[in-house]
């Protein structure tokens, strides 16, 4: 059953009943492996002297301007950004309208990989920002400035309408430029990054900087604009011994900040936010996450702090996925499921979003959760508490598509398709969001595997107080 909706969004009546008919489906646990084959590009970086990474002109002007969220409630912002020769003026001015009543200086950072020097990485806090906003900011430089804008999002609430994107292993291919524009179609308030974004340690020696540079480039008429949520891949971890580099996600974590110490984290690649209705919570796939390591000791404590009553949208991003029936990272999650997914579905998980895998693929609610080395059940089985599991790891990059998946489809998987594209999770209030994955089909963007979510939180205890319990 593939499903293909034209380029006007269905109505959310018409979804809702859809969604209906997919869980009348779901009971039976039918998954679906699209047959759909797009005509693709082949799989090839976008030349460097190409218009997508142009240097802005002028002598030391900013580039690589990106921004994500910088506390725990969205309330602030950090902006980041590159000047290639000289550290420059440190100046950012901001405010509600182009008189920039505001200003803030900022801190910068240089670092060498191998042969390549970086240019000097700027990151700027601004604090104390009012929700529902739009701020203009301005960075300066010596002969000209640079203005861009961002709209802050609404205040911490159970209600809170918010639109998020999903997506992964991006890269910087024509198949990556194709899925930044058509998410630009969507309307999608924050992207949600499940990891692997430059492929730039495909390349060699100073070209891995260069390629850091160049993604930069190629990411900013978004991340300049809205906030992306980064989540650490393989692809960020270079360690390169051979190079004499064994500072392992050096290039990463010197240009993409992340807010950790507002959520108690120790380290930036696992941490989490709080924006509109959604608790989102960041994990490192190639970090240690057994028990007692800080991660697992952090994770334990963060699920704690969640509240369900004030952020109904409990969101886990990771790398590698704990579900995926494709060929391509074949159980590579399984170490991190062995850890983590009890709680998962303890804490009633809504969504569980990765990459790696070079597809898509949802999965139904379904935990594997009773076996231990001595005996119980070994297999996936139908679990109403359970997360759903989506894989968004097929961004566009260089390695092409993980067209091979195992057959007969296993019965966790609900959806599953070799095509580029990206997500987006439209979140309407406490009870009700939809989602919806959007194929890269030439020229259009078409919604192909589209559901309406109930709260694992709300949805339940409104139909336990229904029936008086
Ligand atoms: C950073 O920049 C300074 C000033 O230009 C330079 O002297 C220094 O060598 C650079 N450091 C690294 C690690 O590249
Ligand atoms: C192992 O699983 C079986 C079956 O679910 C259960 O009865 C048993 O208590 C479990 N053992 C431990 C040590 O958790
Ligand atoms: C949430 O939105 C849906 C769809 O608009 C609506 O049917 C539902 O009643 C709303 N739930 C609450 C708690 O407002
Ligand atoms: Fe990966």
């Amino acid at each position: 059953m593939l499903v293909t909706f034209r380029r006007k969004r269905p109505c959310f009546h018409f979804l809702l009943l859809f969604s209906t008919i997919l869980s009348s489906f779901s009971s039976g646990h039918a998954g679906v492996t699209s047959a759909y084959i797009r005509s693709e590009w082949p799989s090839v970086d976008i030349p460097l002297d190409n218009e997508v990474f142009a240097v802005p002109e002028g002598h030391n002007i900013p580039q690589q301007v990106h921004i994500t969220q910088g506390d725990y409630d969205g309330k602030s912002v950090i902006i980041s950004w590159v000047t290639p020769d000289e550290p420059g003026p440190r100046k950012l001015q901001y405010g509600k309208s182009k008189d920039y009543k505001l200003s803030a200086d900022s801190t910068v950072t240089n670092y060498t990989f191998y042969k390549y020097n970086s240019g000097y990485i700027h990151y700027c806090l601004l604090n104390a920002l009012e929700y529902s906003t739009k701020y203009y900011y301005k960075i300066e430089a010596r002969d000209s400035s640079r203005e861009f804008w961002f709209q802050t999002p609404p205040r911490i609430h159970p209600d809170a309408p918010y639109t998020f994107g999903i997506i992964g292993d991006l890269g910087q291919t024509y198949n990556s430029l194709s899925t930044l524009q058509h998410y630009k179609q969507t309307g999608a308030q924050t992207v949600l990054f499940v990891g692997d974004l430059s492929y730039a340690d495909q390349y060699k020696y100073n070209n891995i900087g260069v390629r850091w540079d160049s993604w930069g480039r190629f990411i900013e008429p978004i991340a300049a604009y809205q906030p992306w949520i980064w989540t650490a891949g393989n692809h960020e971890i270079e360690y390169m011994p051979d190079l004499g580099e064994l500072t392992t996600f050096k290039n990463y974590l010197h240009r993409y900040p992340t807010p950790h110490a507002a959520s108690k984290s120790s380290s930036p690649l696992w941490y989490s936010v709080r924006r509109a209705s959604a608790h989102i919570i960041v994990l490192s796939s190639y970090s240690p996450f057994v028990k007692y390591t800080p991660q697992w000791m952090w994770l334990r404590e963060e699920l704690q702090r969640v509240n369900r009553e004030i952020t109904p949208w409990l969101i886990v991003l990771m790398h590698a996925p704990i579900y995926s029936s494709n060929v391509g990272h074949y159980m590579e999650g399984e170490s991190m499921r062995s850890v983590f997914e009890s709680w998962f579905v303890q804490y009633r998980v809504d969504f569980v979003f990765s990459g790696h895998v070079h597809a898509y693929e949802r999965s139904y609610r379904m935990s594997n959760i009773h076996y231990n080395v001595t005996s119980g059940d070994r297999y996936p089985v139908p679990n109403k508490a359970a997360p759903v599991y989506i894989t968004v790891g097929d961004g566009g990059n260089r390695e092409g598509l993980a067209a091979k998946f195992w057959d007969p489809q296993p019965d966790y998987s609900a959806f599953r398709e070799a095509s580029y594209g990206h997500s987006t999770l439209e979140v309407h209030n406490r009870t009700h969001a939809i989602y919806r994955w959007n194929r890269n089909d030439d020229g259009k963007s078409i919604p192909t595997d589209s559901v309406v979510f109930h709260n694992q939180y709300w949805a339940s205890n409104l139909r336990r107080r229904r029936r008086g319990g």
